[in-house]
């Protein structure tokens, strides 16, 4: 039985294929658009999905879309009298939504009445939390999703057992911890669609000064229902103008309105305007902002804990990727492991849409686990051949030498460890928002300059931003204070203090990394790459960054070599090649 899962006119629009229960492939519409986050309908992740699993689209006998127009009719009536222009707004991506069927057939040159499928609709937030459980290795957890904004809600708990989820609850639109960052995010002059995270990371520089104002602008309150928050409204405008959003066009990155009131800059200072220099009073309003969102955040986590008795946590939804918060769930509630998909964000959407059809809906036990991240595009070794030499990379001064496996990546560490910046191109690319090894710029760690290097050379990105570690997962106690798996990155832990000096390059200024730990069955290239370097150096990490130059990460190999030869990367390895300056 093959479900097809579509996240469209939503961010990150994306496309997932699963097969008898297995995922096949699950890829976003960005990585072939090059627009990032792209929302719209993702006609080209459908075709890739549908070309991996060798099917044709008559063969698809389900398809599921997240976003149910029925959830919380109730609230949404509510609004929609209220602002008037908001729901016009909605009507109109709701017209796109009825026409998933006809945008389908149209991506296939199809008629829509030759589509035999059956459509589904599931809810926004069981979405989310489908697609963190039904894939996780646990056989029962607790469940978290917590985003912006989906079907009228940003929150949803519950628990799962099995082949099945049980919904506790849910927070409803006004109020939401993702609208609360993001609009702290565009208060500290930070406007553009995805800017939350470089937020997270200036929050490190700073001290929670203003926390007393934080809890009036994000309260504790379980309104009835044992969990929960409230926003202080006095600080936001949404819920009077209604949150501004464009997610109709594939071909533009979605825009949010302001969502903050005057009174934000009343009770803390004049707002900053994008081109201003930060200040250490924005830095400290950055630390008040994550202090308050990890009380909010671990103090649910803390009562799900208490409510379900389990051991277990599933996470989901934009605020799951913040994993400086995830960082300290062990030491800060009674869980004891946490699962996070590595798209916990909306393109997850379109994986949990299609495993809620196949398990809550079709009630097939579970047989799958998504223990790595490779489930996007992969290439042949002609076609990386192909592109080597329509690429430029003779005339641009480089050679290519095809090497066996031990040498390639022996030849790699030893690049790595004269101070060399590395493209790292194999197999398929990564599902979400992070490189994970196959789709790389891999540095030496051990450089304290190596930050300020890659930023001038090829990402060019706000200084205060952190690199990130990826580490052998064997070595990962020695290194940091948890040892507890994190293969997407999405765990932040203290690098251990003996250990900070050795690997400056990703340690963050609060002696953090927001690691990726590398087993051999999940990347056994990648793997092998970080053991030839801890053998050469006594350094058992690299540091990690995405393969892209302000960009979506490059998806074909003739992108990789594009994006090596207009950056100053030296080195780039793209399958079995290794392509280096002609010396
Ligand atoms: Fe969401």
């Amino acid at each position: 039985m093959n479900i097809l899962g579509i996240n469209a006119y939503h961010g990150n629009a994306s496309a997932a294929i699963v097969c008898d229960g297995q995922l096949v492939a699950a890829v976003e519409e960005e990585r072939f658009n090059r627009v990032k986050y792209a929302a719209g309908f993702p006609a080209q992740a459908i075709r890739y999905c549908l070309k991996e699993a060798g099917l044709k689209l008559e063969e698809i006998d389900h398809v599921a879309v997240p976003r149910n127009p029925f959830a919380r009719l109730g609230t949404k009536l509510f609004y929609a009298l209220r602002m008037p222009s908001f729901a016009r707004g909605r009507a109109k991506v709701l017209a796109k939504f009825t026409g998933v069927r006809e945008a389908l057939a149209a991506a296939f040159d199809t008629d829509p009445g030759r589509i035999s499928a059956r459509f589904h609709r599931i809810e926004h937030h069981q979405a989310h939390l489908a697609s963190t459980f039904f894939v996780s290795p646990f056989e029962r957890a607790a469940l978290l999703s917590a985003d912006g904004l989906g079907d009228f809600a940003s929150t949803m708990w519950g628990a799962g057992s099995g082949a099945r989820m049980e919904i506790a609850d849910a927070i409803a639109f006004p109020h939401s911890l993702g609208l609360y960052y993001t609009a702290v995010t565009q208060y500290l002059g930070f406007l553009k669609f995805g800017d939350e995270y470089k937020v997270m990371g200036l929050a490190a520089y700073g001290q929670p000064e203003q926390l007393e104002t934080f809890r009036e602008i994000v309260r504790f309150d379980s309104n009835g229902r044992g969990n929960g928050f409230r926003l202080g409204l006095g600080y936001f405008v949404h819920h009077r103008t209604g949150p501004e959003m464009s997610w109709a066009e594939a071909d533009k990155t979605p825009t949010l309105g302001k969502l903050f009131s005057s009174e934000m800059s009343r009770r803390l200072g004049r707002q900053r305007e994008p081109e201003e220099p930060l200040e250490q009073r924005h830095r400290n309003l950055a630390a008040s902002l994550q202090a308050r969102l990890e009380d909010v955040y671990l103090g649910m986590l803390r009562k799900l804990a208490e409510a379900t008795g389990l051991k277990s946590v599933c996470l989901a939804g934009g605020v799951a990727f913040n994993c400086v918060a995830n960082g300290k769930i062990f030491d800060s509630t009674p869980f004891r492991e946490v699962y996070v998909q590595p798209a916990a964000g909306d393109a997850g959407l379109a994986v949990g849409a299609a495993y809620y059809v196949w398990h809550q809906k079709l009630g097939k036990p579970r047989t799958f686990v998504m223990d790595h991240a490779y489930w996007g595009p992969g290439f042949t070794a002609p076609a990386i051949r192909a592109a080597i030499e329509a690429g430029g990379i003779a005339r641009g001064g480089f050679t290519a030498a095809e090497l066996p496996e031990e040498e390639l990546a022996r030849c790699a560490a030893g690049l790595i460890a004269e101070g060399k910046i590395l493209g790292w191109f194999q197999g398929r690319a990564e599902w979400g928002p992070r490189a994970l090894g196959n789709r790389s710029i891999v540095s030496d760690p051990r450089r304290a300059d190596m930050k300020e290097t890659l930023n001038r050379r090829i990402k060019h990105r706000e200084i205060f931003r952190p690199f990130a570690p990826s580490i052998l997962a064997e070595a990962t106690g020695e290194w940091f204070e948890k040892s507890h798996a994190s293969p997407f990155m999405t765990m932040a832990y203290a690098v251990r203090p003996e250990k900070r000096a050795q690997i400056p390059a990703p340690t963050h200024v609060d002696g953090t990394g927001r690691l990726q730990t590398v087993t051999h069955e999940a990347n056994p290239r990648y793997h092998a790459l970080i053991s030839a370097f801890r053998d050469l150096t006594g350094v058992p990490v690299v540091l990690n960054t995405s393969f892209n130059d302000n960009e979506p990460i490059v998806c074909r190999p003739e992108e990789a070599i594009d994006c090596f030869l207009r950056t100053q990367m030296d080195a780039l390895v793209l399958g079995d090649f290794l392509i280096e300056r002609r010396s």
